[in-house]
């Protein structure tokens, strides 16, 4: 079955978790955009009233105006009930790597500000170690990209620069720019992750340890809740 179906579903799903009076934050990527085209139709037919969204990037933002979804910031509400995104890969302990989309700084700050953080995806996100599919996106600074490049590749990384469409260097929403790193299958997140942040001029890493509250995830068998033992904030 089309793996869109399942996307959509599992934002179907998570969008359970939402209440009346909310602030939330609007992941990014394809399952965030099912989760905001149904955020609307819930506020369009009063089935959800007074939901309000941070928007984790500027393509969500521009989204969810379009649909209507009223938009607030970190500044005027710090802390957030819930924040809902996506994933690129989830292992069995809800670790993520996320990014591949570009927002995972924004997606960070957002989901480390709410009290839970629920990611939604097809069952053809989750693997049993992070880095078997997909590479690391590592959001660095311009200035100190030749030394992230040493120092990712020092770690055992193969880091590419991400390009747009165009084949220009790939620009964040907060101005930097991404390596793809390929690190294989990553034994120790926890580790490789402390020596990812002491590179200076790293800004931001797509792994998310220990923030996923719930993870809900769809597949060919229907969705499945996989709830975290303990969440550390
Ligand atoms: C955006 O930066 C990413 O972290 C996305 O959340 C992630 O790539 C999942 O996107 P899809 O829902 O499109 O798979």
């Amino acid at each position: 079955m089309d793996d869109n179906l399942y996307r959509q579903r599992a934002a179907e799903h998570a969008l359970g978790y939402v209440e009346s009076g909310m602030t939330i934050g609007l992941g990014t990527g394809s399952t965030a955009t099912f989760m905001l085209h149904g955020l609307a139709a819930r506020l369009a037919d009063g089935r959800l009233q007074r939901v309000t969204g941070v928007p984790t990037s500027e393509v969500t933002a521009a989204l969810a105006r379009e649909l209507g979804i009223p938009l607030t910031t970190l500044d005027r509400q710090p802390h957030l009930d819930l924040a809902l995104d996506g994933a690129d890969e989830i292992d069995p302990q809800l670790r993520l790597i996320k990014g591949l989309g570009g927002a995972m700084l924004r997606e960070k700050i957002v989901a480390a500000s709410a009290a839970r953080f629920v990611v939604m995806a097809a069952a053809s996100k989750c693997v049993e170690r992070l880095g078997e599919r997909s590479p690391l996106p590592v959001e660095v600074v311009a200035f100190g990209l030749p030394l992230c490049v040493r120092r990712l590749r020092a770690l055992g990384g193969v880091p590419a620069l991400r390009r747009d469409r165009n084949g220009a260097p790939f620009v964040t929403d907060e101005g930097n720019l991404i390596l793809d790193c390929n690190f294989g299958i990553i034994a120790d997140p926890e580790a490789l992750a402390a020596s990812i942040c002491a590179i200076p001029g790293v800004v931001a890493h797509g792994l998310f340890l220990g923030m996923v509250s719930l993870a809900v995830i769809a597949g060919p068998d229907g969705i499945v809740e996989l709830h975290a033992p303990s969440v550390h904030q």
